[in-house]
């Protein structure tokens, strides 16, 4: 297992769009250490969600988990899952706002508007075709990695910057009592 070095906003790579993987790539070894690798890396930095391009690598790959995170407690569980080449449908036009942070973005957390249920394609890192309806957290996860493929940040969808708070006031001001 690797923990790989995440890169920073400001790393042009951020801002790259990944590019698609051919399915009969997934196979490959090294691809398949890049999965482990960026599962160990969210889990170690408490991340529940983590795209290749946080890990230097403009691939169309993302993993999610979340459970018992303290950096977002009192969400809903997300099983641990791998999406590659993802695709996502508004399933209405309705949107929330809650809380993002981001392994890229350190120390800051702001709330973000985000479809409040979302049609996800993708394929899964046996190659097999995933098409499922996520909503609430589960959904703001997936666009917020599915935006880091696409070479966006959270901060580029805040409706203001209003918002915007060091994780220290967060605790102290803002956090879920
Ligand atoms: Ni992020």
């Amino acid at each position: 297992m690797s923990i790989l070095k995440v890169a920073r906003l400001g790393n042009p790579v951020l801002r790259r769009v990944a590019e698609n993987l051919p399915p009969d790539q997934l196979s490959s070894p090294l691809l398949q250490k890049l999965i482990d690798d960026m599962i160990d890396t969210m889990r170690e930095y408490d991340g529940v969600g983590l795209a290749a391009v946080q890990v230097h690598e403009p691939k169309q790959v993302a993993v999610l988990e979340v459970a018992d995170n303290p950096r977002y407690p009192q969400k809903a569980r997300v099983p641990l899952s791998v999406l590659i080449n993802p695709k996502i449908t508004p399933v209405s036009e309705e949107m929330e706002e809650d809380w993002e942070g981001c392994l890229s973005v350190t120390e800051l957390r702001g709330k973000v508007p985000r479809y409040k249920s979302i049609r996800v394609q993708a394929l899964a890192r046996d190659g097999k075709e995933l098409d499922f309806v996520a909503s609430g957290f589960h959904a703001r996860v997936i666009q917020h990695e599915w935006d880091h493929l696409n070479g966006k940040v959270f901060l580029d969808r805040m409706s203001d910057l209003s918002t915007l708070t060091h994780l220290q006031e967060f605790a102290r001001y803002w956090a879920e009592k």
